[in-house]
Parts: structure tokens; sequence; C-alpha cells
């Protein structure tokens, strides 16, 4: 199971620095049962995350440059995130889509680049309330996994994330049958592009501890995203351990 923090533009870096200090005391054996965390970081604090050490933790990128140089200002390059110890890439969250204008063919580029560099790609996949009200959920999972996929060769370092627009960051969780019936299209999907019926499918969306166990144990959820509940020990330490 993979219990994945999406830190987003949030904390100031003393409580960045808090945060993983709590973390530490927490778990001072740092050992995770069956559980892998995973912490999606903006770039300030990558240092942060080269210089802990943590065990039992892996941090990635929450967004990355296509290319691995050059005049892109603004943009973060995907080598530095390497060298600096970033083993995943977050790809294709709605909020890149939506509100900085990703396209599918421009986030099916960064797929490729990451797979390319060996990072661990976790692409993110979700409709708007608009589009579920309009019955278009099954038609908006394929796209999206058709355009982030297209000539992405099956490959077991291909990790997907449904994330259901309207569930994210408003409290309003998806109902069991809504996570188990998106989750099944998505992996009906992911077998017509040929890949492992083990790819894992992780769930999120208003995740928090009071949901977290009952969401894990719904058929073929692989693991976590968390945004919010992410942001302090207590309540993702929680959840990584439910
Ligand atoms: P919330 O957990 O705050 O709803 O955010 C989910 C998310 O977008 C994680 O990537």
């Amino acid at each position: 199971m993979i219990i994945a923090a999406n830190w987003k533009m949030n904390l100031r870096p003393c409580e960045a620095q808090n945060f993983f200090k709590t973390w530490s005391e927490l778990n001072p054996g740092q050992s995770l049962k069956n559980r892998s965390a995973v912490f999606f970081l903006p770039p300030y604090y990558w240092p942060l995350a080269q210089s802990l050490g943590l065990k039992n933790l892996a941090w990635g990128t929450q967004n990355m440059f296509s290319e691995d140089f050059g005049a892109f200002t603004g943009e973060n390059s995907p080598v530095v995130a390497k060298e600096m110890g970033a083993q995943w890439a977050l790809v294709g969250h709605s909020e890149r889509r939506q509100l900085f204008g990703e396209t599918g063919s421009f986030i099916n580029k960064k797929v490729l680049k990451a797979l390319n560099l060996g990072f661990k790609v976790l692409l993110c996949v979700g409709e708007t309330l608009e589009q579920r009200q309009s019955g278009l959920v099954q038609d908006v999972l394929d796209q999206q996994l058709q355009e982030g996929l297209t000539h992405v060769v099956p490959n077991l370092h291909t990790f997907i994330a449904y994330e259901p627009v309207w569930a994210i960051g408003t409290g309003l969780t998806a109902r069991q049958e809504d996570i188990t019936k998106a989750h099944r299209m998505i992996r009906h999907r992911l077998l017509s592009l040929g890949f492992s019926p083990e790819t894992p499918i992780l769930y999120g969306g208003s995740v928090k501890p009071e949901n977290s166990s009952e969401i894990l144990s719904l058929e073929d959820v692989s693991g976590l995203l968390v945004g919010g509940a992410s942001l302090k020990p207590d309540p993702f330490f929680k959840i990584l351990n439910s």
C-alpha cells in the first residue's frame, strides 16, 4: 500500500521542519508495516528532504518539465529533482490541468520524460462534478489514461491516482460504490493498454483518518493520495497506519 502526501503550495519552512521532526518522534524506528510513504514536495523543500535522510520514506516532485534543462523560466528540471533524491513524479494533477491549462499531450510528454529518467510516475485522473452529472466518468477516465499513457510501454513504474475533482479539498469523499466503479473502469482501460493487473490505483479526494481504513479496504484500492490531511504529522501518521 502506498500512502502519498501532496503538500501542494502549503507550509512555511519552520512548519515543514517541525513536520519532519514530529514525524520522527511519532515513528522513532521508522518502520512502516506494509506501507510506503511518499511526500510530493514543492521544489524549495527538496534540499530539506535530501538532508533528512529519513528511512522508509520517499519523496517526489509535484510538477516537473518535460525537458532536462533550458530556457523554461519558472519550471522545475526533472534532472535536478532526480539528483536531489526524488524518486517519484506526480503528473496530471487536476489543479495542473484546470488552473494551469495542462493538456493531455503535455502531460504525456512529462510521463514519458519521468519514466525515461527512472522516476516512478503517479498519473492523476478524475472527472469534474459536471462531467459526472452528465454521465461522462468513463469517457473522461478513458481519455485521460489514453492520452497520458500514449507511447508508454507498459511497465511497473507507472501508478494511477483516481482523484474525482469534486472530492478534492471539499470534504466530499466519493461514495464507496463510486470509488469501486471508477477503479474498475481504470483497471479495464489499463488492461486494454497492456498494463499489468497489478498496476496500483490509488484514491485521492478528502481522505482523512476517519475514512482512510474504509477506503483502503475497498476492492482494487492500492493506496491513498492525501492533500489537506497530510499537512500535519498526526493525521497523516494515523492515515498511514490505518
Ligand atoms: P484533499 O485530500 O485536500 O482533498 O486533496 C486531495 C489531492 O488533491 C491530493 O493530490
